[in-house]
């Protein structure tokens, strides 16, 4: 694992370029995306880069890690609505180009499809993870075997209250939601993982120091040839 400590401003900035430099030279990229509030500051370098016409996204190809099960696509909180409003809308990449999985679809078929769809694409080149304050890499909970490809996971009480910041109450939040699985994430060919505040340090020296074990999803990540982590000092203090 390559560990890199920097504030959150120059990770964004340091990420966007390993994303120009891959676009530069596949252009076809397949690219795996994150929701949530850390990805955030890349988004915006991204679009600048794209305003300034230093990337294209015209030839590339997106999937995202999860999906809320039971909300459309047009429901504000999706993430496929999240995606629309902080990434897709504001770059080249055309729509049909962007995958996300389908919340409102949680047949055993539409999780197949998903993984056939990338397997289709040849694989996710670059895939971007966020890590929840128990440890998990997109909805993959504590628990989640190693072996998982895209399935409907219960999400967990921590991270339903984590994610209530989003929504009018915790009643809103959804129960389930569909998750690419720790093995589908393995394939990726290099993943870059984003941390920040003191609420991660924790789990992100579990996650980096401990044991590989299923209780601490993002261990996994110790045993892939290629993982990136920007984090923030805050986020990195028990290393
Ligand atoms: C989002 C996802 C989650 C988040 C994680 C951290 O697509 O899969 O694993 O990356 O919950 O969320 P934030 O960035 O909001 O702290």
């Amino acid at each position: 694992m390559k560990l890199i400590v920097t504030t959150k401003e120059d990770a964004a900035k340091q990420a966007a370029e390993l994303y120009r430099a891959l676009l530069r030279q596949k252009q076809n990229a397949v690219l795996g995306f994150a929701t949530g509030s850390t990805p955030l500051a890349l988004y915006t370098e991204l679009i600048r880069a794209y305003q300034k016409g230093e990337i294209s996204f015209q030839h590339a190809v997106s999937f995202n890690l999860d999906e809320y099960a039971g909300l459309d696509e047009n429901h504000p909180q999706s993430y496929r609505a999240f995606m629309n409003k902080n990434l897709f809308s504001r770059i080249d990449i055309p729509m049909e180009h962007t995958h996300v999985p389908n919340g409102k679809d949680t047949s055993a078929e539409q999780m197949d499809a998903y993984e056939a769809m990338i397997r289709a694409a040849g694989g996710i080149d670059l895939q971007l993870l966020g890590i929840g304050q128990n440890g998990h890499i997109g909805f993959n909970e504590p628990g989640t075997p190693f072996d998982s490809t895209t399935h409907v996971v219960r999400l967990s009480q921590s991270t339903r209250n984590a994610n209530a910041r989003f929504f009018s109450s915790i009643d809103e939040v959804p129960k389930e939601a569909v998750s690419m699985g720790i093995k589908t994430v393995m394939n990726a060919r290099a993943i870059l993982l984003f941390a920040q505040g003191a609420s991660k340090a924790k789990v992100v020296a579990a996650a980096v120091n401990g044991p590989v074990a299923e209780k601490v999803p993002a261990s996994i990540l110790q045993l892939h040839p290629d993982v990136t982590l920007y984090l923030d000092p805050e986020a990195a203090k028990y290393l």
